[in-house]
């Protein structure tokens, strides 16, 4: 059987984890939330969240592939009979998180372009649109947009067909610290535009927005619980078996318990530095009204900043833009090696030869089909989720097949296979096992009293708790 190839260096595999963690939901999703949830209040509850949930699923997920060397369905099926379905929930949520990210992330392609177009004064530039105007035509021009998403799942495919070691570790070993570069460049940019203290008071200021006219009600305890937990677990990418089959191919050399420290931190750390770089912006330039909300502070409020910024805005939109590329790719990449990890081994357990390939090209075939399905309706622009409104009419979502998806994986999968994850390190198989596979080679789960209690009692309460607040919020 042919050996399994894994990260040549563990620099390699932080920039890759901290890579599919850094992402769409990093840049908007974190600021936004964290403004309209009571600022500095929210990030207590984020980091309270992210210690006791966040980094006890980390090591879970880290250890479990590691110990058994496999992807996510695999990993489940030789460790429990009970839990041995799970891993599939993974392999689900992967396709419809990656429907929707790559049609973001297609989008983010187009405003590099339109950028471009605007510092050479080209016909491909904003034509004296405003940003409502430019998003508009994108989302009412289906090929456009289209086209602009299967550019993204074929970079993603390509990326992902030279494997763990020669594709996805030397992109985001590249990538990372070029992101961090660019993110510090339009830092500096942003908090010294006049106006932009109004941007922090927002993010850190508890109770800013609702004084402000943001949100017309506080959001009660759980609804915040809720908010900060599934935001949680899909900025860390957790409970979908990305970050198994990441550790599936760390070294046994590596120390898992400090690993995962760096990658929790690191995240929420790039959480706060994007909302430096987005919000005073906005706040400043965006003009009175400026969205704050979900695609619309990305694609519409943001390239008002840069249209008002003078002769520099198209270079500082350029920078932007291709920075959110980066952020977008390194963590689609994770979740595309999500499915094909899976299908490489199974050949591998049948001892068949690599068809790596073959299966990132099938896989991004699919993928192509659900991109396509969510940049046609054009965040509902275009009617084609009307049909369906009828079917799943619950209150949650905007009507579109974007939200669609992502409230099916990010509202309820992912914290779903978190939990479930929890209950079987704590219940079935016992904390032990991952301890045992964290101490090898020297290293040591130094915080093991702490890591039984929570796995066994603390994070699976407080999963239910975010998962019932999720649920809730799609009705009531
Ligand atoms: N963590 C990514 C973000 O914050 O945008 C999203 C994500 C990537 C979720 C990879 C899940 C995953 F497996």
């Amino acid at each position: 059987m042919e050996e399994r190839k894994g990260f040549a260096s563990n620099f390699g595999f932080l920039m890759s984890a901290i890579g599919s963690a850094v992402g769409l939901g990093n840049i908007w999703g974190f600021p936004f939330k964290m403004g309209i949830s009571g600022g500095f209040t929210f990030l207590i509850i984020y980091l309270i969240l992210a210690a006791l949930c966040g980094f006890i699923v980390m090591v879970g997920e880290l250890a479990l592939g590691r110990k058994t060397g496999k992807g996510a369905v695999a990993s489940y099926q030789v460790l429990s009979k009970k839990f041995k379905w799970v891993g599939w929930l993974g392999i689900v949520s992967a396709f419809l998180i990656m429907s929707f990210y790559c049609s973001l992330g297609g989008y983010c392609i187009k405003y590099v372009v339109l950028n471009f177009g605007n510092l050479f004064h080209a016909g491909f530039g904003s034509n004296g649109l405003d940003g409502n105007g430019i998003f508009g035509a994108l989302m009412t021009n289906q090929t456009e947009s289209v086209i602009y998403g299967l550019i993204f799942v074929v970079l993603t495919m390509i990326i992902v067909m030279g494997g763990i070691g020669g594709g996805i570790e030397k992109f985001c070993t590249i990538g990372m610290p070029a992101l961090f570069f660019m993110l510090i460049v339009v830092i500096i940019r942003a908090v010294t535009l006049p106006g932009a203290v109004e941007g922090l008071k927002f993010m850190f200021v508890p109770g800013y927005a609702l004084s402000a006219g943001i949100i017309e009600k506080a959001p009660n305890f759980l609804t915040v619980l809720s908010t900060a937990g599934g935001q949680m677990f899909f900025s860390l990418s957790l409970g979908m078996g990305a970050m198994i089959t990441y550790g599936s191919y760390l070294d046994k050399k590596q120390n898992i318990q400090k690993n995962a420290i760096m990658i929790v931190c690191a995240d929420t750390m790039i959480a706060l530095m994007a909302g430096l770089a987005v919000l005073p912006a906005s706040f400043a330039l965006g003009g009175a009204g400026a969205s704050m909300a979900g695609p619309k502070l990305l694609f519409v409020t943001l390239q008002n900043v840069f249209d008002n910024m003078g002769a520099v805005g198209p270079v500082f939109g350029i920078i932007f833009y291709l920075l959110v590329v980066l952020a977008a790719i390194t963590s689609s990449i994770s979740l595309l090696e999500v499915i094909v990890t899976h299908f490489v081994d199974g050949d591998k357990e049948k001892g068949k030869p690599d068809h790596r390939k073959k299966y990132s090209i099938i896989a991004s075939i699919l993928i192509a089909f659900l991109c396509a399905l969510v940049c046609l309706d054009g965040l509902g622009s275009n009617g084609i989720w009307v049909p369906f409104q009828s079917i799943v009419g619950v209150r949650g979502f905007n009507d579109c097949w974007l939200d669609f998806f992502d409230m099916i994986s990010e509202g309820v999968l992912m914290p779903l296979g978190a939990l479930l994850m929890c209950l079987m390190i704590g219940w079935e198989i016992g904390p032990k096992t991952v301890e045992s596979e964290c101490n090898i080679e020297g290293n040591k789960l130094t915080c093991m009293g702490l890591y039984t209690v929570c796995v066994k009692f603390i994070t699976p309460l407080l999963m239910l708790l975010i998962l019932g607040g999720q649920i809730k919020s799609f009705f009531f």
